[in-house]
């Protein structure tokens, strides 16, 4: 999809955008600039396809039409110099028409031209877009990474996607205000970036991870329906779909409950995807979470294929296999999956275990179903009601891949629900231009983190509960919280938020927030829901992953325009860096020395 242009006001450089010189023009003039995309000399004639962002239009430098001077430095052009060039819009030959190009009709036979900028060689083509030069050199040069078709692409892309939003949302009748970037620390689950405060030293700001308290001040300031395209903050490891610094399309709404979230988001959804040529149908589909990790193995499933995960407990629970029976009688589960008929090695199927293994599961039996019973490891140990009841739990006939992980409920869910998704890419299960978005919704509202061993919040702790909280027994509430799911990503998550103060200080206190932190911290959430606060919730999206999904892209790199390298490093501008003693200085602050120097972990960090 094309972006529409203007119509251009000429002035000294151009009065025709390049790839809007078009048959139409064919008898007139027009005067172009842009970088030398492509050169060709062909004796006398030289031709030059000339690139805006709007296209290519090719010139020709002929003796005959231009001075000598003109044709001198047409002769010396290089790839990517900038030029402007004018002369008269002529009909191709009909044997030079070229289809490929929307100005492929004609050409302007340039009469005057001048060099606007030399550009040097650069250090990959920018002509043809190939996956061979290094991210990190396309990083380094990003400048011209962006001049290539892919990028600019995405960039364009991106611009009508945050453009469907505005204009849905304001439709709607939200108001789009903007919230601080330097603030204090609001709690995602992630890390927080840190300034130090000159002025009041020894003292920091956070950089948000999310504008989550900030949005719903503005409810209870009585602004009722609001959004941002905002910048969030998050000190995590990064992935293909995470970044340091990234962008969130954040919404609340007042005098709202879940079904009006979703229905207003629906909508928006399918505006917006629409703008990216992706339709969606209405209602979307829903899950609930436990669905989708029992059958699935995660809370964002990809929904594109099939293989889903049944559980089998009951056929081992007598099992003479102790690596079953063992697990079962520790509280856990046995799950499976109906890999379909495979042509998989020995040397694969036992990979497949090393895998199982290096994501957390004890181990993992494979087997082949092979005249009615398995050809496995481990099917000597197995009776055959066992084979034949699992079989028959999972609709398995000859020649079916099984897979069959034993261990804790979740643990055993997310390790084969991990294995099904990579099974999913590697078999080619997924068709191409496939997409399948999905609700999640009934979350539980705390999950028991066992490292810290504590509840922790699913989301962020100002999800609502689902009816009444018990703080007897957080661990059975219900969260009226909401995700969406596209393809195996998480593109956005939201909730109805806790407004009463009192239900905040419980699921502050069940989350170990005492309430001389929950003032500390939070004191002026807690006094704000004081003063009247609507019922209200909202959701948040990642811009980043919905215009990578849309875009067809592998990493959210591929849609930013400066994006961090994966290592968390900007190699263009070489952030981050160290800074002068005397920046130091005035925040009052000394440096230890580079992480890594034998000091701990997370030391330096306040210093
Ligand atoms: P959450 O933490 O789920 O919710 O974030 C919302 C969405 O932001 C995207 N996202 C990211 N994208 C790129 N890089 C990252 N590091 C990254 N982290 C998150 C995901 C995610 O779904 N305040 C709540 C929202 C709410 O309750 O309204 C929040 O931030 O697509
Ligand atoms: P072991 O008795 O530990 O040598 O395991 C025998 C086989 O059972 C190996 O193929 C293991 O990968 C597999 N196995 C062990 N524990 C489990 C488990 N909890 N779930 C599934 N398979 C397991």
């Amino acid at each position: 999809m094309a972006d529409e242009f203007p119509a251009l006001r000429a002035n000294e450089y151009r009065d025709a955008w390049c790839g809007q010189v078009l048959p139409d023009r064919v008898g007139s003039e027009a005067r172009v600039s842009g970088w030398v995309h492509r050169r060709r000399d062909h004796g006398g004639l030289i031709f030059i396809d000339l690139r805006d962002r709007t296209g290519l239009v090719q010139l020709v430098f002929d003796p005959e039409d231009a001075a000598a001077e003109v044709i001198e430095l047409a002769h010396k052009l290089r790839a990517e110099d900038v030029l402007s060039a004018s002369g008269p819009v002529v009909k191709r030959e009909p044997e030079t028409v070229n289809p490929k190009m929307p100005t492929g009709e004609v050409e302007v036979r340039v009469s005057e031209a001048k060099l606007l900028a030399d550009a040097e060689t650069p250090p990959f083509e920018i002509e043809s877009f190939s996956g061979e030069v290094s991210e990190d050199t396309r990083l380094r040069y990003r400048y011209l990474d962006l001049r290539r078709d892919r990028m600019r692409e995405a960039i364009e892309l991106r611009h009508r996607v945050t453009r469907s939003m505005r204009e849905f949302l304001c439709g709607e009748g939200f108001l789009e205000i903007e919230t601080p970037v330097l603030t204090r620390s609001t709690p995602e689950g992630a890390r927080d970036f840190l300034v130090p405060s000159r002025q009041q030293r020894g003292s920091f700001y956070a950089l948000p991870q999310s504008p989550q308290l900030f949005k719903q001040l503005l409810m209870v300031g009585g602004f009722e329906r609001y959004f941002q395209i905002a910048r969030c903050f998050r000190d995590e490891d990064l992935r293909a779909d995470r970044q340091l610094d990234f962008t969130q399309l954040d919404i609340e709404m007042s005098f709202v409950d879940v079904e009006d979230v979703i229905g207003l988001n629906e909508r928006m959804l399918a505006a917006v995807l629409a703008a990216g040529g992706v339709e969606v149908e209405l209602p979307m589909r829903r899950i609930l979470y436990d669905e989708a990790i029992s059958r699935y193995g995660s809370d964002k499933p990809d929904l594109r294929f099939g293989l889903e995960l049944v559980e089998i407990t009951e056929v081992f629970r007598e099992s003479e296999f102790k690596a079953f029976r063992g697990a079962i009688e520790g509280g856990g589960v046995v799950r499976a999956l109906n890999a379909g008929k495979r042509e998989l090695s020995r040397s694969e199927l036992d990979g497949l275990v090393d895998e199982a293994q290096e994501l957390g599961a004890k181990g993992l039996v494979w087997a082949v179903v092979e005249d009615g019973g398995w050809r496995s490891p481990v099917a000597k140990f197995l009776s055959e009601s066992e084979v034949g009841a699992a079989d028959e739990a999972l609709g398995a006939s000859d020649g079916d891949v099984l897979l069959v992980v034993a261990d804790e409920p979740l643990l055993s869910a997310e390790v084969l629900g991990e294995l099904r998704r990579r099974l999913g890419e590697r078999l080619g299960l997924i068709s191409d231009g496939a997409n399948e978005l999905a609700w999640i919704v009934d979350w539980p509202l705390l999950g028991w983190a066992h490292d810290e061993q504590r509840w922790n919040p699913h989301n962020h702790p100002f999800t609502s509960p689902a009816g009444v909280f018990d703080p007897d027994d957080p661990g059975s509430a219900r969260a009226k919280a909401y995700d969406v799911v596209w393809n195996g990503w998480e593109i956005g998550g939201g909730s109805i938020r806790i407004s009463d103060p009192e239900e905040q200080r419980k699921v502050f206190a069940a989350i170990g927030i005492d309430e001389g932190q929950a003032e500390q911290r939070f004191g002026f959430l807690l006094d704000a829901l004081t003063y009247g606060a609507p019922p209200h919730g909202g959701i948040a999206y990642g811009l980043d992953r919905m215009v990578a999904l849309l875009h067809g892209a592998d990493s959210i790199r591929d849609v930013i325009a400066f994006p961090k390298a994966a290592s968390g490093l900007d190699p263009m501008t070489g952030a981050p860096a160290p800074v002068d003693e005397l920046q130091l200085r005035e925040l009052g602050l000394r440096s230890r020395g580079k992480r890594g120097a034998g000091k701990e972990d997370g030391e330096g960090k306040e210093s």
